[in-house]
């Protein structure tokens, strides 16, 4: 069957099944089937999920797990996390019950602006265009008050218009580059109507104040908002004297392990084959969270690199030190997150994580998740320099291999026990799965 098709997304749920199945696979009954196994037994909340995006056939499920024993400026939390990775949940879990009896976390949010943009070119003279603008930058903004005036009752709204000459980087470029509060919304919506508002008014300005003095040049290119904002930031720390860093594993007194951590976040400062590696471990504690609070992951990875690459150098963003016999570990991080809008209300586990939280405001969920990055951090860089990272990974990918092995219950607690203190390998589960198969 040919695997081209015109309309699909015009056909039935059961349809575009029947269609997918009989022309990709070798047993489509089987293949109908595992779709079906995913699907929820309550048809209506079903359908709340099919309408999510187009053409959903299924659902996909990521775990949902959580750690417990966040302690964020004096309160604690237990943090969601949704995510694939073996070990990712442990190892927040570990770092939160380490720093609880250190002080804790401590966050701060920097900062919430964000950035729009429209791009245009404009080959005209460039004195004129500047003149157009300060005479109607005002009309523009009045233009958008039937969008900003219930976001400015939050607290929100357009902070900021500029108009900005990039002739020099691109040939007759400009753009009115805008800065916004979005409350405790996201915002990208918001921004992108403002902005799309803002172009259409932009150019009708343009064709009475410009046009009609012979100016001819003004196309709009584009209207968006931007995924980079360093100026929406948080920060989450941790602290305490050396002295209290020493643990049972660390094989060493707090001061050593204090060294070897600053080192290694050093290295990860001037070194970008290593800082992509730390910084990934970041984004596990990051991603997590924000893919449980219904977060867009995308924007905030985009984001969250381009800030790390700021400098025109990509480094850590994370920063460590010691002083006057305190350790300090830093992390700040570029966060457009939003607790309103979006996934918030329509996702049902999307609203109970939200509870669990406490339902928070942006600027809380921006700590929460920060510190999930920072112990994240923290986590996997302590087991870098002190056991390795395979010995903690491996004991939690245990049981993806045995489940690889189709082992039984019971053989999946006798090698849970029996890999306790040893070395987890896929020979070494498959030699033991040998040797205790009945
Ligand atoms: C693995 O998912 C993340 C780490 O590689 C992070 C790091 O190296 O810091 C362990």
């Amino acid at each position: 069957m040919s695997s081209k098709i015109n309309g699909f997304s015009k056909l039935t749920k059961s349809e575009k099944i029947d269609w997918i199945t009989k022309t990709h696979f070798k047993n489509p009954e089987v293949a109908r089937k595992q779709l079906e196994s995913y699907w929820n037994s309550d048809s209506k909340l079903q359908t709340r999920h099919d309408e999510f995006i187009e053409n959903t056939l299924t659902n996909f499920y990521l775990p949902l797990g959580v750690a417990p024993n966040f302690l964020i400026n004096g309160s604690y939390y237990t943090l969601p996390m949704a995510i694939e990775e073996s070990s990712v949940v442990a190892a927040a879990g570990n770092a939160a019950k380490f720093w609880s009896t250190r002080g804790g976390f401590q966050a701060t949010v920097l900062n919430t602006i964000k950035v729009g943009q429209i791009h245009f070119l404009y080959t005209g003279e460039p004195s004129r265009l500047k003149q157009f603008f300060k005479k109607r930058k005002g009309d523009l903004l009045q233009a958008t008050s039937n969008l900003t005036k219930n976001m400015e009752k939050r607290g929100g709204g357009i902070t900021s218009l500029e108009l900005i000459d990039k002739s020099e980087a691109l040939k007759n470029y400009y753009q009115l580059h805008l800065e916004f509060k979005t409350g405790d919304a996201m915002g990208a919506n918001f921004i992108n109507s403002c902005l799309e508002q803002l172009a259409k008014t932009f150019e009708e300005y343009v064709q009475t104040d410009l046009f009609s003095q012979g100016e001819d040049g003004v196309e709009i290119v584009m209207s968006i908002l931007s995924n980079y904002v360093p100026h929406c930031l948080v920060k989450a720390s941790v602290s305490c004297p050396v002295e209290d860093l020493a643990f049972e594993e660390s094989g060493t007194d707090g001061i050593s392990f204090a060294k070897k951590m600053v080192t290694a976040i050093n290295i990860a400062q001037c070194e970008p084959y290593r800082a992509v590696t730390h910084n990934k471990g970041i984004m596990n504690g990051v991603d997590a969270v924000i893919i449980a609070t219904g977060n867009d992951f995308r924007a905030v990875e985009a984001g969250v690199h381009a800030y790390a690459a700021r400098s025109g150098k990509y480094t850590s963003l994370s920063t460590a030190a010691i002083e006057e016999g305190l350790f300090t570990m830093e992390l700040t991080l570029p966060l457009a997150v939003g607790t309103v809008g979006g996934l918030t209300k329509l996702h049902p586990m999307v609203k109970w994580c939200m509870e669990l939280l406490g339902n928070p405001s942006a600027e809380k969920l921006m700590e929460i998740i920060a510190v999930g990055g920072l112990a994240q951090n923290f986590a996997a860089v302590r087991s870098l320099v002190t056991t390795g990272i395979q010995k903690g990974h491996m004991k939690m990918h245990l049981l993806n291999i045995l489940n690889q092995f189709e082992a039984t219950k019971n053989q999946k607690e006798a090698a849970v026990e029996h890999f306790k203190n040893k070395v987890v390998t896929v020979q070494a589960v498959g030699t033991f799965l040998e040797i205790n198969t009945p």
